[in-house]
């Protein structure tokens, strides 16, 4: 199958100048995540030029501020589990520039779901600090307990630690339809059922 087309699209950073995307390296629903030839160190994220009117839509009128939600929430986390989280490193409205995931051997790091089944128990004791700390400060990232959205560091054989990529969609707000969500007890069962299903689903 032939892959993504290759765009030339160039943004204007404060932080890097005028970068180019190059290689498509994910994508999500709304947003795809691009690497950047002159800084092998950063990626970029950018609305999927690939999508439909409606996505189209959603993405640059209900979802305007996504970008710029994500670097707030880097900004407010708490520190004990902030470095599970790949910084956002500048934040525009139709773009945000993150940090590139490399493993130590330079290779990218990838996806949970890429992955499959993971035995490293390391891994799973890092996963529940995670989700301890979330449920604690009441923060409801229920996206990040999610195959797609969290990386695989391999740092060395024995030392594997969860990195989320992607924490834009935060609180009941995120999910407006589910009026259960208002209640608190009803946003941490949702956690923790979030929590079970990746344990399930990736746990080996
Ligand atoms: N920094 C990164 N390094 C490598 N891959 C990344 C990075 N950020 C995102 N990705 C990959 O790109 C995919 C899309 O990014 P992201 O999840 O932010 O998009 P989205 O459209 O907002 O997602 P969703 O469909 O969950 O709403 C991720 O699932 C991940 O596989
Ligand atoms: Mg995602």
């Amino acid at each position: 199958m032939p892959g993504p087309r290759p765009i030339l699209m160039l943004l204007e950073t404060s932080t890097f100048g005028s970068i180019r995307l190059h290689r498509r390296i994910g994508h999500g629903t709304l947003r795809a995540c691009y690497t950047i030839r002159e800084h092998p160190g950063v990626c970029a994220k950018i609305v999927r030029p690939d999508l439909g009117l409606l996505r189209r839509l959603q993405a640059l009128v209900i979802r305007r501020r996504t970008n710029l939600v994500e670097a707030r929430t880097y900004r407010r986390l708490p520190p004990e589990i902030k470095p599970y989280f790949n910084p956002v490193l500048e934040a525009e409205p139709q773009f945000v520039v993150t940090r590139m995931p490399l493993n130590p051997d330079g290779t990218p790091a990838r996806s949970v779901h890429a992955h499959g089944r993971i035995t490293s128990d390391g891994f799973w004791k890092h996963v529940k600090q995670i989700h301890r700390s979330l449920a604690h400060h009441r923060l409801w990232l229920f996206d990040v307990l999610n195959g797609r959205n969290m990386l695989v560091m391999e740092r060395t054989p024995g030392d594997w630690r969860p990195l989320i990529v992607d924490y834009k969609r935060i609180g009941w707000k995120a999910f407006p339809w589910q009026v259960n969500l208002l209640l608190e007890s009803e946003r941490r069962r949702k956690l923790d059922r979030r929590y079970r299903t990746f344990l399930r689903r990736y746990r080996g």
